[in-house]
């Protein structure tokens, strides 16, 4: 009899023990993704620059300037070595709690040339970029030139020609503050690079836009790492 209760105290002992042992892995696992939680937020809201950008769809559209038709335009020919380039940048502030500037950016389309040399062909200098906590603001950017260095017209020779540049990237250097919610700078002012790739420019069309639209597909993320030294095939 005793011999029995004593069983029946042990299979209700490693019972316990097993409930224990459950309960402590459970509290473990709750614990870990508590930690994980956690960590996260305090990445994001206050780890500085969790400034986001990207090039919309990955492609800068390229139009050729029609030499107009309808007057005597002998002139049409030089007026039409002029290429119109469009893209946008897609600029988001996650965090609920900081406010960002990303001020004074200059953007350079740069890709690699037929001579192995990798050449910015594209300048532009960008609007200031101000995030509220949690918002995003697109920028579209628009600029019509011409080749002006020799440098450049090996671009702008196939652009116009309506062949695609793939294998690019855009470099964009500008400040970058970050403000926490009294007001106050979380970071030093500093010149901030981002390398955006990788970029299609999407050879030019006669006006109408049918250059834009094949290349759309997912956002060309920006970050603070440089093209590997071949950028990726389009
Ligand atoms: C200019 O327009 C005329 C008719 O309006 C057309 O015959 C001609 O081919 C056009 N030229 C070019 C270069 O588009
Ligand atoms: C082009 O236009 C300019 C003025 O806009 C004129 O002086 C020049 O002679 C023209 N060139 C040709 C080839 O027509
Ligand atoms: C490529 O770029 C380099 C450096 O700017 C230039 O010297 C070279 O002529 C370019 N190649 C061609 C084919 O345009
Ligand atoms: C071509 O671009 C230049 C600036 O690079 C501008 O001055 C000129 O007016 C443009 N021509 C046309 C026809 O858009
Ligand atoms: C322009 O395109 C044509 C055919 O589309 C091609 O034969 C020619 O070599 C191209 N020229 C340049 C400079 O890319
Ligand atoms: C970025 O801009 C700053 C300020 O003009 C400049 O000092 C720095 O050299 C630039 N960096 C690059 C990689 O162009
Ligand atoms: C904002 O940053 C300043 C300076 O680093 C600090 O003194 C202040 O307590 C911060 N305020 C908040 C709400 O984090």
């Amino acid at each position: 009899m005793a011999a029995g209760d004593d069983d029946v105290d042990a299979t209700e002992k490693s019972t316990f023990r097993c409930l224990d042992a459950a309960r402590w892995v459970v509290a473990a696992a709750v614990m870990v993704v508590i930690v994980a939680v956690t960590a996260y937020a305090f990445k994001v809201v206050f780890r500085p620059g969790t400034l986001s950008l990207s090039i919309v769809g990955g492609s800068v559209a390229v139009e050729r300037i029609h030499g107009s038709n309808s007057s005597s335009s002998s002139n049409a020919s030089s007026s039409s070595q002029n290429l119109t380039f469009t893209y946008s940048l897609h600029a988001m502030n996650p965090s609920g709690r900081i406010r960002i500037y990303y001020t004074n950016i200059r953007a350079k389309l740069k890709a690699i040339n037929s001579t192995k040399d990798d050449n910015s062909f594209l300048f532009l200098r960008l609007p200031d970029v101000a995030l509220a906590p949690q918002s995003a603001v697109d920028t579209f950017l628009k600029m019509t030139t011409a080749a002006k260095a020799p440098f450049q017209e090996e671009y702008f020779r196939e652009l116009r020609n309506g062949t695609s540049i793939g294998k690019a990237w855009i470099e964009l250097n500008g400040t970058l503050v970050v403000e926490n919610f009294s007001g106050h700078n979380m970071t030093p002012v500093t010149s901030t690079l981002y390398y955006c790739w990788p970029i299609v420019v999407l050879g030019g069309d006669e006006d109408d836009d049918s250059g834009g639209t094949a290349g759309s597909v997912s956002n060309a993320p920006c970050t603070d790492k440089p093209p590997t030294t071949v950028p990726p095939a389009s």
